[in-house]
């Protein structure tokens, strides 16, 4: 990942490839939004600004020359849109505007910002969007080079063809020094990299990430991270320990389900914190198959999962004083010769039956195995994660996730998402659809009718874990982007999701420590 350091220098000092300021829309054109660029230069840059196309909009992005006056080779201006009322811009905007510069600073080596950073919210803002716009997802791209000692000798030639991120960033900010900045700036990176390494779960491609291989990166992501333990119930442990569910949507595969639970404990947790993530690895639909149009896209089916083990890492790192659990509900949803057929009928962990009605609704069949088990292992509260429905991204679009559940928890989880800048809305859990979910022969029936879609599959969920505190996030519409790089959002995976997880935990361990 793109190295971080703080830093108090001018801008009109600072040595590196680039720099990144902001502009802003103000009633009579644009400001460049800076107190330490020399006045001459800022008026020089504002009165050029109609002639180069530069408006200040938010996601507008423009590199210029950087001419005498500065020790760099390009300017990048990075637009806010207008100020609110008290004279600042939201921290999610600073966090977009510095992910929309980095994107664009990808094969160069080092960069220096001057955002707006004068406070913690903002070093955050700025820190995380500058590292998570700085993404590329370049694993599969080859340079070309057919010798080692070729490659060598190219590297950065090659590092700026294949468009590596930009290797070092220096963030100016006056608090430079404070020791509480650098905390903050150090968290920002943690939560960074759990973003990615979320992001590369949800790009690998599905004949590389399967649940065994699943299963692997998620002990390899949490080797050498204290107190962070992995176990692994495999496809025979599964059928033999009655996880009905993962066992019958993985039986269509040759390739067979997992369990895994990532389980983070401090040596005097304060509380006990269950996330159940969606594991699809690939999903197919299975014999109740989807159409062949876009279908690539379901790699991303696994995204739930990919948060959740990058969250439970990401708060190891932090020394959350929380006991966590992830459990990652893996399976691949294909349609082989062995597999689950609607009308089957199957017993999920617990004992509880459940009819198929449509095997393309396999998320929440292998979600109940993952949330039964939770319940059983006794959590305060328990969360899961996954991108479940069609119809959530028919009622909420691609960038709004939804959020359900107990009415406390599902609300925690709401502010949680508006802090971190992640969008969630809440959404009900109506009595009143529960007849949508009835079986004519077993307990519940994994689908019903199509109106309401994202709700009857919460209530099917809900089956699962009565009424202990919950929550379920359907993340299908913003886990995966099918269309161009936004803010600090990339095309592909975007790894939604973990920043309101870590803000949801940080909270809890916050408040339970306040309690003591
Ligand atoms: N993985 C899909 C949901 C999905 C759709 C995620 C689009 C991301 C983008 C899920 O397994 C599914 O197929 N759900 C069905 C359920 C239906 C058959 C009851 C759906 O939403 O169409
Ligand atoms: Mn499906
Ligand atoms: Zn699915």
């Amino acid at each position: 990942m793109t190295s971080v350091i703080l830093s108090s220098k001018n801008p009109t000092a600072v040595k590196a490839e680039a720099l990144v300021v902001a502009t802003a829309q103000t009633s009579d054109g644009v400001a460049v939004v800076s107190d330490q660029l020399p006045t001459d230069l800022l008026t020089q840059l504002e009165s050029l600004a109609p002639q180069l196309g530069v408006t200040g909009a938010r996601d507008e992005v423009r590199k210029i020359p950087a001419g005498p006056k500065l020790a760099v080779d390009v300017l990048v201006l990075t637009g806010l849109g207008e100020r609110a009322e008290d004279g600042t811009f939201a921290t999610e905007t600073l966090r977009r505007a510095a992910g929309a510069a980095t994107r664009e600073l990808a094969g160069l080596r080092s960069a220096a910002i001057a955002l707006p950073a004068s406070d913690d919210d903002e070093i955050t803002a700025v820190t995380e969007g500058a590292l998570l716009g700085a993404y590329v997802f370049n694993r599969y791209r080859t340079t070309g080079r057919s010798t080692e000692k070729e490659a060598a000798k190219d590297a950065a030639k090659d590092a700026r063809n294949r468009k590596d991120p930009v290797a070092a960033i220096e963030i100016l900010t006056p608090l430079h020094k404070n020791a509480k900045a650098k905390v903050v700036a150090e968290r920002a990176q943690v939560v960074a990299a759990a973003v990615h390494a979320a992001r590369d779960l949800v790009n690998t491609a599905p004949n590389e990430l399967y649940p065994a291989t699943f299963a692997d990166a998620a002990k390899a992501a949490a080797k050498d991270v204290r107190h962070v333990k992995v176990t692994v119930l495999d496809d025979k442990q599964l059928a033999s320990g009655g996880y009905g569910g993962l066992t019958a949507v993985g039986q269509g595969s040759a390739r067979g389900p997992r369990l895994v639970k990532v389980a983070y404990t401090p040596a005097k947790p304060n509380g006990k914190v269950a996330l159940v993530g969606k594991g699809i690895t690939f999903d197919s639909g299975g014999i109740s198959i989807k159409p062949a149009a876009g279908m690539e896209a379901m790699k991303s089916d696994m995204a739930g999962a990919a948060a959740v083990l990058s969250t439970v890492v990401a708060a190891a790192k932090l020394n959350l004083p929380l006991a966590i659990t992830g459990y990652l509900c893996l399976a691949e949803n294909m349609p082989g010769g062995n597999a689950q057929r609607p009308a089957d009928v199957v017993t999920i962990y617990g004992g509880k039956t459940v009819e198929v009605l449509n095997t393309d609704a396999e998320g929440r069949v292998v979600m109940a195995d993952g949330l039964v088990s939770a319940v059983e292992d006794g959590h305060d509260v328990v969360l899961d994660i996954a991108t479940l429905t069609g119809a959530q991204v028919v009622a909420l679009g691609t960038r709004t996730s939804a959020v359900m559940g107990t009415d406390t928890v599902r609300d925690e989880v709401k502010a949680a998402a508006d802090a971190s800048g992640e969008l969630f809305w809440p959404m009900p859990l109506p009595e009143e659809l529960k007849s949508n979910i009835k079986s004519k022969v077993a307990d519940v029936a994994n689908s019903g009718p199509r109106w309401g879609g994202m709700l009857n599959a919460g209530l099917f969920l809900q089956t699962f874990v009565g009424d202990h505190p919950w929550a379920h996030l359907d993340i299908a519409g913003p886990a995966f982007n099918d269309g161009g790089a936004h803010g600090y959002t990339p095309g592909g995976g975007t790894g939604v999701g973990v920043r309101t997880l870590l803000g949801f935990l940080e909270g809890r361990a916050a408040a339970e420590k306040a309690e003591k």
